[in-house]
């Protein structure tokens, strides 16, 4: 949450720090700012509620020059969002300013000190009371900013990621991390700072991850120094890039949501190469195949996570409990941390997130961890806090996910437990030859079933036409598809803002009936298995009712069509694997709703791609 982006070199500072917020701008869209020192040494701060844009049109005929700058775009946690609570923040003298990511959970007790001290704060924010505590440090011990900054975040608790820069000082930016995430760009004769690798790539490709209670300097004409909180020097560790520019831009789609949509053939692909081959019967997923004994002896697999994610782990319950016998609990992990949950040491806990970087994953990893728990992460970025955090695990590899809402890191999610689950099966002897090499071909056929239902997108947009004015919606699934239900009903309301609920089909008649009446659509993965009789059971009861059914249901398929309001054929595919493709229509629905209602479907209000904070 929150981007952060800073320059120092010979090139305008101005023109990079714009163009990396508005990459970064998934992470925060509350409001932006930056602030540059010209080449006479003024300090000039712009910053402005609302989006990069904004603040595009406000800085506008002013002076923004400078080689030395930062740049931040905001998701308020301390303060409203508006022009003041804006970073960057100045410190007392108005000689630092400072851009955060991160909360500061002892900035009360300190503000309340620095006030007594004579010190007046413009914001409610705690990032303003972390500046003028760096500034007050640097004037009292007449040290070096670096210092100043190390000093302060030893008296600091909470989570941070900090670029401080000086007026005094025009040569030189200061960073520092713990718990939110900085990538530092080393270029040929200049340094870039950002939250992720986006607005560093096109000039960069090596680069150095920051470590927690990690301090860098970055000085012109000299070369990256870090040191820690405790003051011991580390070596830099430059890393090369692997990320492609071409895959953080839009490529001619409206929205990186429709892009990230389209992509998914390719990305469950990815996320499956190299790893599965339905031909000679192996499987080889380095996240299980490293810890073979563990998985042979685990008596339960915990999964913990957030939001799509958590769906994703709901799908793995069934993968893993069909396949691979072995009990799964599926936790929140926001309140699987505050719980005191019984965790064995010959638990396995799996940790699902897409942005690696999650507050209350981490928080969950952490405790799994002190419990003596092996944990796993499958994770999409890859560096990320959650991924370093975690004794191993597998990548989604399903590239950057830039709209908020997630789409395809959900089924590459699903398509990387699919081949956990099977190797888990492997290990473990509970599936039949004959059916594993079964399973593994349909694996490798869901790329190709994926494009299929893509090619439904004008019908699927027809339907979101008749739907787009509706204010409730509720989704329907059974077995593994009602995770599938919660996504649907997930992807509705936080992109188009209609209320929406997902159920398993079985438990509507227990409450949600009673919403049901001429005018609430319905929406029901109705595939053929052995739920299929008991779905179409459901579907007569909504009828029944007068709702309206529009139902997911497998080619072919006569029953439902004869009673749903429409039907979106998808391709047969093994009842376990019917998420994955049976995902991709619910997602399109939302999508052109959310388009049809004028709503910003790559940054919805209020939400943030990365959750940094609980
Ligand atoms: C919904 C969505 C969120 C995330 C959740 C967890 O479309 O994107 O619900 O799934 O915030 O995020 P990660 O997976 O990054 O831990």
């Amino acid at each position: 949450m929150c981007g952060i982006v800073g320059y120092i070199g010979n090139r305008e500072a101005y023109p990079i720090l714009i163009k990396g917020l508005q990459r970064l701008e998934y992470r925060g869209y509350d409001s932006a700012g930056v602030a540059m020192i010209d080449k006479n040494g003024s300090l000039n701060v712009f910053k402005k509620k609302g989006k990069v844009a904004e603040l595009v049109a406000f800085a506008k005929e002013n002076n923004t020059s400078g080689n030395i700058g930062v740049g931040h775009t905001r998701w308020a946690t301390h303060g409203e969002p508006n022009d003041v609570n804006s970073h960057p923040h100045y410190s007392q003298s108005k000689n630092l300013v400072m851009i955060h990511n991160g909360i500061i959970e002892n900035y009360a007790a300190i503000k309340e000190n620095l006030i007594k001290r004579g010190h007046n704060f413009l914001s409610q924010t705690d990032t303003e009371v972390l500046v003028h505590l760096i500034e007050e440090i640097q004037l009292h011990e007449k040290c070096k900013l670096s210092v100043a900054v190390q000093t302060a975040l030893n008296q600091i608790i909470g989570a941070y990621a900090i670029v401080v820069l000086d007026k005094n000082d025009p040569n030189v930016l200061v960073a520092a991390k713990k718990g939110s995430p900085m990538v530092i760009g080393i270029g040929e004769d200049d340094f870039f700072i950002a939250s992720d690798a986006s607005p560093i790539i096109e000039y960069t490709k090596n680069v150095v991850y920051l470590e927690d209670e990690q301090v860098a300097s970055l000085r012109r004409g000299e070369q990256l120094k870090i040191r820690n909180l405790k003051d011991k020097e580390i070596t830099p560790f430059i890393q090369e890039l692997t990320l492609e520019l071409e895959s953080i831009e839009k490529g001619g789609y409206d929205h990186f949501m429709l892009k990230e949509i389209y992509e998914q053939p390719r990305s469950v692909l990815d996320s499956m190469r190299g790893r599965l081959n339905a031909s000679t019967g192996e499987i080889k997923l380095g996240g299980v195949e490293d810890h073979r004994k563990k998985f042979e002896k685990a008596k339960r697999i915990i999964f913990v996570a957030c939001g799509t994610s958590w769906h994703a782990c709901l799908v793995g319950e069934y993968l893993f409990e069909e396949m691979g016998r072995i009990p799964v609990e599926v936790e929140y992990a926001s309140e699987f941390r505050y719980r005191n949950p019984v965790i064995y040491e010959d638990d396995i806990v799996i940790a699902i997130s897409q942005s690696g970087e999650t507050a209350d994953t981490l928080a969950a990893i952490e405790l799994a961890k002190s419990k003596g728990a092996l944990v796993l992460g499958i994770c999409n970025v890859v560096g990320s806090t959650i991924a370093r955090a975690t004794h191993g695990g597998s990548y989604t590899h399903a590239g950057p996910e830039i709209g908020v809402a997630s789409t395809k890191a959900f089924t590459a999610q699903i398509t990387v437990l699919t081949l956990m689950a099977l190797e888990l099966a492997k290990v473990r002897g509970t599936l039949a030859e004959s059916r594993f090499r079964q399973l593994l071909y349909e694996v490798e056929a869901i790329p190709t079933k994926i494009e299929e239902v893509l090619k439904l997108n004008d019908k699927i947009k027809e339907i979101a036409y008749q739907y787009k004015d509706s204010t409730n919606a509720l989704y329907l699934g059974r077995g593994v598809s009602f995770p599938v239900a919660l996504e649907g009903a997930l992807k509705l309301k936080e992109i188009s803002y209609i209320h929406a609920e997902g159920y398993p089909a079985a438990e509507m008649k227990h409450g949600p009936i009673a919403l049901i009446d001429d005018e609430m659509p319905v929406f029901v993965i109705a595939t053929k298995g052995a739920n299929y009789e008991k779905v179409v059971s459901n579907i007569q009861e909504v009828k029944a009712r007068k709702g309206k059914i529009i139902a997911v249901v497998t080619a072919g398929d006569k029953d439902v069509k004869k009673v749903a309001d429409y039907a979106i054929e998808i391709p047969e595919t093994d009842e376990l694997l019917v998420p994955l493709v049976a995902v991709v229509p619910w997602q399109l629905l939302s999508y052109h709703i959310a388009v049809m209602r004028g709503c910003n479907v790559d940054q919805p209000r209020n939400l943030a791609k990365s959750v940094t904070v609980e």
